[in-house]
């Protein structure tokens, strides 16, 4: 007689506001079904193992990323229509040409120069905490210092005046929410809020293309030495992109960040004692954390993966947070280390042509933010409860109160 094969349930939402991540079951699934038949709804291949998500990420011509967002059945046609134009839903070559121009803004040189305003704004937003802390208040971790933080360094990168940060921060929350029925929005204010982000767009091309400066928006406008360049709609399309792939992904890891440090007092210490282990923190907790769960890709022929047959069509999701702590790759997966070395973790995709085009951005955001707490504060407690995101693709916290303690 035939064993019955284990059921893994790994998408529905509820297992992740839970506890996070469900690590257990990822860790079973490894072991004895690394690729996966998720049967029913969705009907999908779960790849798990850290050298299969790998194997995918490096051959789109085997998975395709035009569906990548479209797990769910219920994303709407429209709003599926305008992801398959947006860069990361694209394959070589369309994808190839696009990504070249925008690798010109993106240089490390242009992100390095972003430094000083980085460390402006993490030091005015942690400022303010300190001066509430001190008046006894405690504060939300999440509405006060991780969400701010990379949406101002996003208007800062656009060079869009201080006093438009708050119409941005609303188009961008209203695009945004992973699967979380209470962050989602009517697809109507979605669709609103992309149509004046579009319109904000082009405002400030216009303006950079009069005034041109050195900053990533005109060299994104500007011709490469081949002449190629972005169009007005791919232009509007890519600043969509990035609102919506710059913000919420950076706000997790440092909330997540945060809360691993709260859970690991003796990592916080360790930081404290020797900063010099801050880069090694900010990988170790992107790995920890990994803010994105998963991209879904489509088999584009028959092939084989992890000892499976997948038929050309098949839809394909690659889980980074189980790939993150993959015994075979990592010692101790398990363990938070904030010195972990190496760390080859695939929290900004597993090194093909989509790798997260604001890595060392984010790297940046985060080192920054985590040395601005680490001067400031002695101590930083948490106070209440964190509520989690409601949502298998984005690891998130919603809310985290928390009471900062400034050094004297
Ligand atoms: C792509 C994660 C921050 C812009 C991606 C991918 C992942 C990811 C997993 C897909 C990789 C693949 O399919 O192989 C993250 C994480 C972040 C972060 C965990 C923060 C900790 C940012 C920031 C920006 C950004 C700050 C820009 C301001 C993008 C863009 C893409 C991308 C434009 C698409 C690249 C392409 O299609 O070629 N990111 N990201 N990300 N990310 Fe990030």
């Amino acid at each position: 007689m035939a064993l019955l094969e284990p059921v893994y349930e790994i998408v529905d939402p509820d297992l992740y506001e839970r506890g996070g991540m469900p690590h257990d079951r990822f860790r079973a699934m490894r072991e004895r079904a690394p690729v996966y038949r998720h049967h029913g709804h969705p009907d999908f291949w779960a790849v798990t193992r850290y050298e299969d998500v790998v194997h995918v990420s490096r051959h789109p011509e085997l998975f395709s990323s035009h569906e990548r967002l479209a797990l769910f059945p219920e994303v709407e046609p429209e709003a599926r229509a305008l992801q398959q134009m947006m860069m990361l839903n694209q394959d070589p070559p369309d994808h190839t040409r696009k990504r070249s121009i925008v690798n010109r803004g993106f240089t490390p040189r242009a992100i390095n120069a972003l430094t000083d305003h980085i460390r402006d704004i993490c030091q005015d937003l942690v400022g303010e905490a300190a001066g509430r802390a001190r008046a006894g208040e405690e504060i939300d971790f999440v509405h006060e210092i991780a969400a701010p933080l990379p949406l101002y360094v996003i208007c800062e990168l656009l060079g869009a005046p201080v006093e438009d940060r708050d119409k941005i921060f609303d188009w961008s929350n209203k695009l945004i929410g992973g699967d979380d029925p209470e962050l989602q929005s009517d697809p109507e204010v979605g669709a609103q809020a992309a149509t004046e982000l579009y319109s904000y767009a082009n405002e400030l091309a216009a303006r950079r293309r009069e005034d041109p400066r050195d900053d990533i928006v005109t060299r994104l406008l500007r011709p490469g030495p081949d002449g190629s360049e972005l169009s007005g709609n791919e232009f509007e399309l890519f600043i969509l992109l990035l609102s919506v792939a710059g913000n919420e992904t950076t706000r997790n890891a440092a909330s997540g960040g945060m809360l691993a440090l709260f859970e690991h007092p003796d990592q916080w210490a360790r930081l404290l004692a020797d900063p010099s282990l801050l880069p090694r923190a900010v990988d170790e907790i992107v790995r920890w954390v990994t803010p994105v769960n998963m991209f879904r890709r489509t088999a584009m022929q028959d092939t084989e993966l992890g000892g499976q047959e997948i038929a050309a069509g098949d839809k394909v999701v690659v889980f980074y947070g189980s790939a993150n702590r993959d015994g075979e790759v990592f010692t101790d997966p398990d363990t938070f280390d904030v010195g972990r070395d190496p760390n080859p973790h695939i929290g900004f995709g597993g090194g093909g042509p989509h790798f997260c085009l604001g890595a060392h951005l984010a790297r940046l955001e985060l080192t920054v933010l985590f040395q601005t707490l680490l001067d400031t504060m002695s101590t930083i407690k948490l106070t209440g409860n964190v509520r989690r995101l409601r949502s298998s693709f984005i690891n998130g916290i919603k809310e985290m109160p928390v009471r900062l303690e400034p050094h004297s």
